[in-house]
């Protein structure tokens, strides 16, 4: 797996997600001397701007959001390859003047980092102008739809110009260093690989919590809530790695085929069933992290009226052989008391318990998993506390096998998702991409929770800013005798 040099055009370089991700990315793979030296990096937006103008702004964004000062030599090759282009970028003939900016000779790569409804009219401008070709790459944004229906628009107009081997539909949470190593810890080790299933495992808790509202997004997150915002994408995404077979090869299209099985088997909660596995919520005013915060509805722009959701918990059924019974739990909420993401699997009991004196019921064996922050991987067991006590007393303890991330690979930086993907990008690698029917069939089973809420005409359960989302929730665990993991 070789970079190649390669055109990386920008599409939107003016916006959020290229000036906080997308070139701060490229100047760490840059350093990292990951980025070809015959590379270049083209920002394309609307504005009038000199290139000596995009450079500077370019070292300003890269400066506020790393944190850190350039290195003077990184930041010499890096601007080198930097070039801007003003372009109306739904105007199909401006796209002659863009032409010269890129070399044939190059792979062409091109990100659509612009509202998903001109996404048609870019491709479009450069077909017109007869840039494309077979080993142009695009990636594409999320969201990528409001629904399945929509989705397939966007789909459509892309897939008019480019084939499904040239189009990365990025997830960034597959990018995530501790995700990945969910392939890793599955299918590396053998007592995960004999132990993952319904008859070890009790059940499956995935929750991701921000501790953050909606930064100023209202009329992008009103319109979507967190159920389209984390679940139909990041949550499903990390599901799909937990729960899937193990693939043949670690190819794109093998994996990628065993999380669409996954997929194709969670089970549909409709209006039949929506009040007893889902919880919807939005939160009020409050304190996070000790600092007043407003509630959802009085954010800056806000539509009083709003029911949009900011919280939900799932209780969700995959209906395979593997997973029979065992329940997986999601929770994503905003404005919680802090942001972590966690998977824990419980295991099942112990079939008859030895220890009953000092305990009537042995805790469970737990993995958990900790995908940000603090990144790790703990197993919770019972050990012996050491004293003299013999074997018919002997007192027990919880205690934890823990592999800390940062202590572990101290010596290893973990690099941002986005760091990550462009990488797999400009290699051609698709593996951690989201193919076409992995996001229709996730927007299938979506589509259904989102159409028994609206029937249900239930407004979202309040939880106060700060807290870890409605009492619902809470009960949604209680009635299966069982509770959510506290995060530390
Ligand atoms: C984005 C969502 O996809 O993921 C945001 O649009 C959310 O609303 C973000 O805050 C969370 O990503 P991370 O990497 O900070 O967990």
């Amino acid at each position: 797996n070789t970079v190649e040099p390669c055109d990386f055009v920008i599409f939107g370089t003016k916006g959020d997600l290229a000036r906080r991700k997308l070139l701060p990315s490229l100047y760490q793979l840059e350093k990292a001397s990951l980025v070809h030296r015959d590379t270049k990096i083209i920002g394309v937006a609307r504005n009038e701007m000199s290139n000596g103008e995009y450079v500077a702004l370019v070292k300003e964004n890269i400066e506020k959001f790393s944190g850190q000062s350039l290195c003077e030599d990184t930041w010499a090759r890096f601007s080198a390859k930097l070039d801007y282009v003003c372009l109306d970028m739904q105007d199909s003939l401006a796209y002659e003047g863009f032409k010269e900016h890129v070399d044939a000779k190059r792979t062409m790569v091109c990100y659509l980092a612009t509202p998903p409804s001109i996404y048609g009219a870019i491709c479009k401008g450069l077909n017109d102008a007869g840039i494309i070709d077979p080993t142009m790459r695009v990636v594409l944004e999320k969201p990528i739809g409001h629904d399945l229906a929509s989705s397939k628009v966007i789909n459509n107009q892309v897939a008019e110009y480019f084939r499904e081997n040239q189009i990365y539909r990025i997830d960034h949470y597959l990018g995530k260093e501790t995700v990945l190593n969910l392939i890793a810890l599955r299918f590396a080790n053998s007592i995960f690989a004999t132990n993952w299933d319904h008859n070890c495992i009790d059940h499956v808790q995935i929750s991701v919590s921000e501790s953050v509202g909606i930064e100023g997004r209202w009329g992008y997150f009103d319109e979507a809530g967190q159920m389209r915002d984390m679940v139909q994408n990041h949550l499903l995404q990390i599901l799909t790695l937990i729960a899937m077979e193990p693939p043949t090869t670690l190819d794109a299209d093998s994996i990628r085929d065993e999380k669409l099985k996954v997929l194709k088997s969670l089970r549909p909660i409709n209006s039949s069933n929506v009040g007893e596995k889902t919880v919807r919520g939005q939160y009020t005013g409050g304190f996070v992290k000790g600092k007043e915060v407003p509630g959802y509805l009085d954010e800056p722009d806000a539509n009083q009226k709003s029911e949009t959701e900011t919280f939900v918990a799932l209780k969700v059924e995959l209906d395979n052989w593997r997973w029979a019974g065992v329940p997986f739990y999601l929770r994503t909420g905003k404005r919680m008391p802090t942001k972590v993401s966690e998977i824990v699997i419980y295991f099942k009991p112990q079939p008859h318990n030895l220890f009953k004196d000092s305990f009537a019921k042995l805790p469970p064996n737990k993995l958990t998993i900790r995908l940000q922050p603090d990144e790790g991987v703990e197993i919770t067991v019972m050990n012996k506390v050491p004293g003299l006590t013999g074997s018919s007393s002997m007192n027990l303890q919880k205690s934890k096998l823990n592999l800390s991330f940062s202590e572990t690979f101290a010596d290893e930086r973990i690099a941002d998702a986005y760091e990550k993907l462009l990488l797999e990008v400009m290699i051609g690698n698709q593996a951690l991409f989201v193919r076409r029917d992995e996001i229709e069939q996730a927007w299938t089973w979506v589509d259904s929770i989102i159409k028994a809420w609206e029937s249900s005409n239930e407004p979202p359960e309040p939880y106060q800013a700060g807290t870890w989302g409605p009492v619902a929730s809470i009960a949604l665990m209680a009635r299966d005798n069982r509770a959510w993991y506290e995060s530390k």
